[in-house]
């Protein structure tokens, strides 16, 4: 395999539409970065038509909300708007060039989401996945064209944040990586190209961190200690507020899936996992925002 240097940047293929599977937040969320950087349509589409109303109205609000900002202008606002469009009819993916998906942590769902493109996007299209901490190479392993499959992880909040991490699997070719980083510079995003190991660089580091401080409160340190301690450290958010904002599931499967492989390396957490399962929340606020409390439903 060739070493996982830049890819040479006449390889990148122009990008004329792209098509996003699953609706939810994280899609809605690079959804309206595609639309706004790249300029072409974007179509999504997600299990339900009222999953996908939901998206495209989400990403429609972001954009009202930037140009309520004076970031957009009135003729761009419109256009734009215009531009996203939602289907539950994922033929209509035929002229998609880029195809990503943000369906659920699990690598036979996301398997059969590109199985699936595969029949109905061209030969050329790339297909690329926002995994978080599935195996690249896995989900790969289904597709008859692999060469052209990438990771492409977004970071919560997507406006916000500035990487992305851009997974060179195993039989990734260089003209898909070099389309892959010509999309994130579109997106006025850095991008690292990293290897497909559990956690690409950025979650197995966070994995240790949440997971620490979970494993703190599991063994018995009251969750305001563990929060109020950490919070002079000067992180953008401690690991509990960062818990919430990615959503306390999807934090319970970035443990799991770093403590499956590396039990030694990494805690998992029941008390997260029940807790997520119960729509719970770890910190809670007032009307303002500013922190009241504290879950008091773990489980000791
Ligand atoms: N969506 C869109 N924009 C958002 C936003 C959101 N959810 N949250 C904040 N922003 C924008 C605000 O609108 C504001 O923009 P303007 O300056 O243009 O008005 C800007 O961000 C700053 O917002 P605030 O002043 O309210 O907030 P802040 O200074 O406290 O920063 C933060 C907020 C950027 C989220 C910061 O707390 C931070 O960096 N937190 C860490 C986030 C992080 O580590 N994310 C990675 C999560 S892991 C992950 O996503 C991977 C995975 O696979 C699980």
């Amino acid at each position: 395999k060739r070493p996982a240097g830049a890819p040479d940047k006449s390889l990148a293929r122009k990008i004329s539409k792209v098509g996003i599977v699953g609706a939810g937040l994280m899609a809605t969320q690079f959804a309206t970065l595609f639309v706004r950087r790249l300029k072409v349509p974007v179509i999504m589409t997600d299990i339900d038509q009222d999953r996908v109303d939901r998206g495209v109205a989400g990403v429609h609000a972001e954009l009202d909300k930037l140009a309520a900002k004076g970031r957009l202008d009135a003729d761009n606002h419109n256009r734009l708007k215009a531009l996203v469009t939602g289907t539950t009819d994922r033929s209509q993916f035929a002229d998609c060039d880029w195809a990503i998906e943000a369906v659920f942590e699990e690598v036979k769902v996301k398997q059969d989401v590109f199985t699936d493109l595969e029949k109905i996007v061209s030969e050329d299209a790339i297909l690329a996945t926002n995994t978080s901490s599935l195996s690249v190479d896995e989900i790969a392993s289904v597709l008859q064209r692999p060469e052209r499959f990438v990771g492409f992880h977004f970071f919560n909040p997507v406006a916000v944040m500035p990487l992305i991490e851009v997974v060179n699997a195993t039989k990734t070719d260089e003209e898909t990586l070099a389309t892959a980083m010509a999309v994130a510079k579109n997106l006025k995003k850095s991008a690292v190209i990293t290897r497909d190991r559990p956690g690409f660089v950025v979650n197995r580091v966070l994995a240790k961190i949440l997971g620490e401080a979970m494993h703190a409160v599991d063994t018995g340190t009251p969750i305001d200690v563990v929060d109020t301690a950490l919070e002079p450290l000067g992180l953008p958010m401690t690991p509990f507020e960062l818990l919430e904002l990615v959503g306390l599931k999807v934090g319970a499967h970035v443990l799991e899936s770093h403590h499956a492989p590396f039990p030694e390396r990494f805690f998992e957490s029941k008390n997260l996992d029940q807790l997520a399962d119960a729509g719970a929340k770890l910190i809670e606020r007032d009307g303002k925002g500013q922190k009241k409390g504290y879950t008091k439903e773990f489980k000791k």
